[in-house]
């Protein structure tokens, strides 16, 4: 039994390839064994908050010392964390806006990497405490950022690859759909690609 954790983040419900590419791989990882299950955290039907200097000091205020109002505080952030947590498979679908990811789910970000409970930082510095679980990031770009002239400005690889192995995580994936915005050929080119890659995860 498999819990998969699905975090949708772009701004378009329909038309959106992020979202339809990786709605396409959970189903597959779904119904490949009886028992697996979907949460489904969609950033753009319900966006979290940014952080506020009220949530900062109820994060870091010891649990046992918050008062009733930090406790109803970090709820959203205890509850987004406790579905990281409880998951063994996390699928992120995830647009590039301004050469890294959406502002949505940089807030969502914001909220899972809380110290003391994604990370720590001891004598030999931080330590991530997102481990054992298996993340797929598909992504979908309007221009090429895999090769090229623009690798250099791909802030969106590098940002989740860095963000996640801070947590803990050293299993990822990404499944790139590029050239999104260079013409019908490019984009069927692009869809192709990431449906064979998906049937390859899901063979493996
Ligand atoms: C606000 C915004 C910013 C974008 N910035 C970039 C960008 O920096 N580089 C790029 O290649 N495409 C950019 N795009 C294009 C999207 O990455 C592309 O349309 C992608 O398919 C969006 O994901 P979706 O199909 O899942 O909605 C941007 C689109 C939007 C709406």
């Amino acid at each position: 039994m498999t819990t998969i954790l699905h975090v949708s983040s772009s701004v378009r419900s329909t038309g959106s390839i992020s979202r339809q590419l990786s709605n396409e791989f959970v189903a597959k990882l779904k119904s490949a064994a009886a028992g697996n299950s979907v949460v489904l955290r969609d950033l753009t039907a319900n966006p979290v908050p940014h952080l506020t200097e009220q949530m900062m000091g109820a994060y870091f205020t010891p649990a046992e010392q918050r008062s009733a109002e930090q406790i109803e505080t970090v709820k959203l952030s205890d509850n987004l964390v406790a579905e990281l947590m409880a998951a063994d498979v996390v699928v992120i679908a995830a647009p590039m806006y301004n050469f890294s990811v959406s502002s949505t789910l940089k807030a969502w970000i914001d909220h899972i990497a809380r110290a003391g409970l994604t990370f720590k930082y001891g004598a030999n510095g931080p330590e991530g405490l997102v481990s054992g679980k298996k993340f797929y990031v598909f992504t979908s770009r309007g221009g090429v950022y895999s090769e090229g002239p623009a690798k250099v400005m791909d802030f969106h690889e590098t940002y989740l690859r860095a963000v996640f192995g801070f947590l803990g995580v050293t299993d990822i994936t990404f499944i790139h759909s590029e050239g999104l915005a260079m013409g019908d050929d490019a984009v069927n080119a692009a869809l192709a690609g990431s449906r064979s890659a998906i049937d390859g995860l899901i063979a493996a």
